[in-house]
């Protein structure tokens, strides 16, 4: 008898033999690009923690917005930068305020050709960088800040997103937003949520990126790093609230999770690859320690593989942009 019987590596022996077996591909429709715009800027200014990432300024965000068109990306997803801070984060509900405005800003470049998606949480607007409104003891009120969470639902429907994303783990949100946006006609407008998000230190860089008022950390409202069956729990309860897509954040720590998430869900599953994994590519690659392309690339994939339907990641220009030209 022949020996070994089973050689696998029958299939690796060519580039040809490897694209025929490739169990996972990457296309740009999965592909979100998560952006930042910044109240009041004239320039885009860099953010030194996530290198080629900008806060943008309403004309960079409009040709950032037209250029995923371009590469057929899956979609957008907006953060706001506001330059006023209050207890309540007033500014989110004002409908010319940098989020509403910023949406409004990619819907006249994009229309419907690109899915545009808002980030839906207090933190960037709070004066304490929490995300919701605080209780007289100083901890978050859950209740108070879903009342809030329902308007600025609205409030970013009104300006044209088609889906929002739910971002700040309180408990009800999704319903709550979701009867929100029924009772102001706007049925159409779906909720992307945030369903197991953890509380992670790998959202370091993303503090700068929204200049994070910040001190202190979310524990008492985002998951617990060591929890897994946890995630399947709130992952549920989003979608019998009504979610229509499901989302797992970090997402290279927490494969495992997604996993999970992906055997349970009976809608699209995305996840975030966040400013700190983006942030620890950058610094091993610009220390010739990582190839740069080869580690976005595998990174993207692994996250794919575990069960991502959808991925939002800083690459997804380079990388989509990439794929377009076969390069990888
Ligand atoms: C909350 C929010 C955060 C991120 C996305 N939405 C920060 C946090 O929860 O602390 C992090 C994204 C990233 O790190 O890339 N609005």
């Amino acid at each position: 008898m022949p020996f070994p019987q089973h050689r696998p590596r029958r299939l690796r022996q060519n580039p040809a033999m490897r694209r025929l077996a490739a169990q996972t591909r990457l296309h740009p429709s999965e592909l979100i690009l998560p952006v930042f715009l910044k109240e009041g800027a004239s320039e885009p200014i860099a953010i030194s923690s996530m290198p080629g990432v900008v806060q943008h300024t309403r004309e960079s965000l409009k040709r950032a917005s037209a250029e995923a068109v371009e590469l057929g990306l899956g979609g957008i997803m907006l953060f706001g930068v506001p330059e006023h801070h209050d207890a309540t984060g007033s500014e989110s509900l004002n409908p010319e305020g940098v989020l509403n405005d910023g949406i409004r800003a990619i819907k006249e470049e994009v229309g419907d050709d690109l899915v545009v998606m808002s980030d839906l949480c207090l933190d960037e607007f709070t004066d304490h960088g929490h995300c919701g409104v605080l209780d007289d003891a100083g901890n978050v009120d859950n209740d108070a800040t879903l009342e809030i969470y329902g308007q600025m639902g609205v409030a970013q429907a009104e300006a044209g997103a088609h889906l929002v994303g739910p971002s700040g783990m309180m408990d009800g949100q999704v319903a709550v937003i979701r009867q929100a946006l029924d009772d102001a006609g706007h049925q159409d407008v779906g909720i992307i949520a945030y369903s197991a998000k953890y509380s992670s230190a790998f959202y370091g860089p993303f503090r700068e990126a929204v200049d994070s008022q910040l001190t202190g950390d979310r524990k008492t409202y985002q998951m617990d790093p060591s929890n897994r069956r946890e995630a399947v729990l709130e992952t549920m309860l989003d979608l019998e609230e009504g979610a229509d897509m499901v989302m797992v954040k970090p997402a290279m720590s927490y494969l495992d999770i997604l996993r999970d998430v992906a055997e349970i869900s009976d809608v699209p599953v995305s996840a975030y690859q966040i400013s700190g994994e983006y942030a620890m590519i950058e610094a091993a690659a610009a220390n010739g320690w990582i190839n740069r392309d080869a580690a976005m690339a595998e990174s993207v994939l692994s996250i794919r593989r575990a069960g991502a339907d959808t991925v939002l990641t800083y690459y997804a220009v380079e990388l989509g942009r990439a794929l377009k030209e076969g390069s990888l």
